[in-house]
């Protein structure tokens, strides 16, 4: 079988996927007029033009304005639609999807207005396609550690609904250890916890994540390599890296996708994953990024079975679960 069909026909889950980040122009333009926000493009071509970053900052300013569109329960359904549409398309089976609420309470849009919009699309995905997926409540780092407690409060109504709590925004300057206490109080509530580390922050943040936060998962952790000690650790204890190759890429970690280190941390026997990151924004879905590794690094077929396999092994999903999709690809 041919790379790409390996790609589109096993299953696969996501894991490190931010829904703000799966806005499309099209939509961003449809709910601008809808709502009557003025944005500054004078088209949907224009708004898929201004997407040239040159670092994390760069990005998170133009995604912070883009999710200005989104207002009413409507529109973050539509959101959440059009991606799970898009996953069914790629053979996403299950997904994990982050979200960012203080994005949305600081415009005065609270729980109530997004929560029943993105949960009343994930069970119309569920009962359509058979698509199953958890909701991961993302932190502002840049914001306060009191924000973030705040924000854990006001999500009360809906905490049978998110599985983990993660950590997102800019990296550098706020660091892990500045929101030891709310992940402490999120991980006795028997939340799973992920945090953004090592993205472009140093391996130090990936140790404070892991050390102070007591995370299940490392999104990004790309630079990990910087610490052979880190390296060791990450392998003997299996933490899993939910790496995102586009948007390495597209946020200049990288300058060319040949000198992506994921080939090199996989032989070296650590749990890595591929993500789409914030895919409207960084040119591509889940199966992009799998076809952009292919095309630039020497990865067999049997590779990219075991990046699908390792995301079923890195999810959330119930054991059994986990156990049955390995087996299926195992079969291909
Ligand atoms: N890093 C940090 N914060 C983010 C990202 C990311 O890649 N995407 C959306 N918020
Ligand atoms: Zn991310």
């Amino acid at each position: 079988m041919s790379l790409s069909s390996i790609i589109k026909n096993i299953p696969k889950t996501e894991l490190h996927l931010h829904i703000e980040g799966s806005l499309t122009p099209e939509l961003m333009w449809r709910l601008a007029e809808k709502h009557s926000v003025t944005l500054p493009y004078a088209s949907v071509e224009e708004i898929a033009a201004a997407y040239n970053f040159k670092d994390l900052q760069s990005f998170l300013d133009l995604y912070y304005a883009g999710a200005g569109v989104l207002k009413d329960e409507d529109d973050f359904f539509s959101l959440m639609w059009a991606y799970l549409v898009k996953c069914h398309e790629e053979n996403i089976v299950h997904t994990e999807i982050m979200f960012d609420p203080q994005t949305h309470t600081e415009r005065g849009i609270g729980f109530d207005i997004f929560m029943p919009g993105f949960l009343r699309a994930m069970k119309k995905a569920q009962d359509e396609f058979g698509t199953s997926s958890y909701l991961i409540m993302s932190f502002l780092r840049h914001l306060s550690e009191e924000n973030a407690f705040e924000t854990l409060e006001a999500a009360a109504p809906y905490y049978a609904n998110i599985q983990a709590v993660g950590l997102d925004s800019s990296e550098l300057g706020h660091p892990p250890s500045k929101f030891e206490r709310v992940f402490k109080k999120a991980k006795s509530m028997g939340f799973k916890i992920v945090a953004h580390a090592g993205e472009e922050g140093p391996a130090e943040y990936i140790w404070e994540a892991i050390k102070l936060l007591e995370v299940d998962r490392i999104d990004h952790g790309v630079r990990c390599q910087e610490d052979e000690s880190l390296m060791r650790y990450l392998k003997d204890k299996q933490v899993p890296l939910t790496v995102c190759p586009l948007s390495n890429l597209k946020l200049c970690v990288i300058d060319n996708m040949k000198q992506h280190n994921i080939l090199t941390l996989l032989r070296y026997g650590l749990l890595v994953t591929v993500n789409s990151d914030d895919p409207t924004y960084f040119g591509g879905f889940l199966n992009d990024n799998y076809h952009a590794l292919c095309e630039a690094l020497p990865i067999t077929g049997e590779d990219i079975k075991t990046l699908a396999k390792n995301s079923f092994t890195a999810s959330f999903l119930p054991e059994e679960v986990k156990q049955t999709f390995i087996a299926q690809i195992d079969d291909i």
